[in-house]
């Protein structure tokens, strides 16, 4: 086979925006809603299949947007449906891929690594990169999670690793580590070569960054819903979102539950209309009370409990609002922490006042201290 010829394209005096639409994410990737029916017809369909070889009863939610490698919901972010009957256990697997997981429906056990997770509806727990896990439904009811994962952005990239039934375990590759002495080598100093900060660092430390552990964390549901519930008496003036970030300490600075994404966990009480804002980071929500509305670019989009919708593709105009009756419990999944790290997170809370770069500007403010 011959080799590749790279394409060249000329962008002398071309505007900067190559293509318009990419500009317009609302019309390129327009928000989407996998109904609670659908999801509920989804269960019920894995249930009444025969056991797959690799325990894994599983569908894949993607945008029609969405490229192959990456079938995304949004461009970076990959959503499953996974089912386990009463009884049921997976075969393990292990990727560099990092999750979100939330139990919808049902019970049951996650061992994650050495970390065993016995979870219940609405519970939310993360799966670190590269540790080996496999769940399990020790109870009478079928057992339905959503995964998060950051799988799409890494298909596209092209790197993408993913084993199943590994033979060894991260903790062997540990020991191996430390057989071979790589931490009792003496770091080589990497020194500054001006005044403004500019360094170099030796190929020693390239190659041997500081290892910082990626723990397993569970967020319980009733825990979270207690401390959540608190914040309804801010009462009708407050400003700001009713919501906790559940918090990975592994991403201090970048706002994560992983490396890649927030899980924020919002109480909505009944008859609040959100500011119109905006966003580089996108936003999916998974709707587990109540019901609503988001309007995104000018257009309405209804939603009700048990509703997954991508609600803000990365730097539409949206906002949200709860309707009459019951308070709205949501989950939401962005990927802010990445957009931090990367310097990319332009943010807009209101649309009259200026963009700021969270993570590197001052962000914004609520009335909460003034309540
Ligand atoms: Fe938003």
């Amino acid at each position: 086979m011959r080799d590749q010829e790279p394409l060249l394209v000329d962008l002398s005096d071309r505007p900067a925006v190559i293509n318009p639409a990419r500009a317009k994410p609302a019309r390129d990737w327009p928000p989407i809603t996998v109904s609670r029916e659908m999801i509920d017809a989804q269960i019920e369909r894995l249930a009444e299949l025969p056991r797959p070889a690799n325990g894994r009863r599983q569908v894949m939610f993607v945008h029609p947007s969405a490229p192959t490698p990456g079938c995304g919901l949004t461009p970076g972010v990959q959503v499953t449906l996974d089912v386990l009957k009463p009884g049921e256990e997976t075969i393990p697997i292990r990727h560099n891929s990092t999750q979100v997981n939330f139990c919808i429906r049902g019970a049951g056990t996650a061992v994650v690594g050495e970390r065993r997770i016995g979870f219940g509806q609405y519970d939310v727990w993360n799966h670190p990169s590269y540790v080996t896990y496999r769940h399990m439904n020790e109870g009478k009811d079928l057992q339905a999670r959503l995964t998060y994962s950051n799988a799409a952005l890494l298909e596209m990239m092209r790197v993408h690793m993913v084993e199943e039934d590994p033979s060894d375990t991260v903790a062997n590759v540990e020991d191996d580590k430390e057989s071979a002495g790589i931490d009792v080598i003496e770091r080589l100093p990497t020194f500054s070569i001006g005044d403004d900060g500019a360094s170099l660092m030796p190929y020693e430390t390239l190659i041997n960054p500081p290892s910082v552990a990626s723990a397993t964390l569970h967020w319980p549901w009733l825990t979270v819903k207690e401390n959540l519930d608190k914040l309804d008496a801010l009462g009708e003036s407050y400003a700001g979102r009713r919501l906790y970030l559940l918090f990975n300490p592994k991403t201090e600075g970048f706002n994560g539950t992983t490396p890649n994404f927030f899980a924020t966990i919002t109480i909505r009480p009944p008859g609040i209309t959100d500011k119109p804002h905006r966003h580089v980071s996108s936003s999916i929500n998974y709707y587990f009370r109540g019901s609503g509305y988001s309007r995104v670019e000018g257009k309405r989009y209804d939603w009700k409990a048990g509703d997954l919708m991508v609600s803000a593709p990365g730097w539409a105009v949206h906002n949200h609002a709860s309707d009459a009756g019951d308070p709205v419990y949501e989950l939401t999944i962005q990927d802010q922490p990445l957009n931090i790290y990367m310097e990319s997170l332009l943010w807009q809370e209101d649309l009259s006042l200026p963009v700021k770069l969270l993570g590197v500007n001052e962000g914004f403010d609520t009335n909460r201290n003034a309540l």
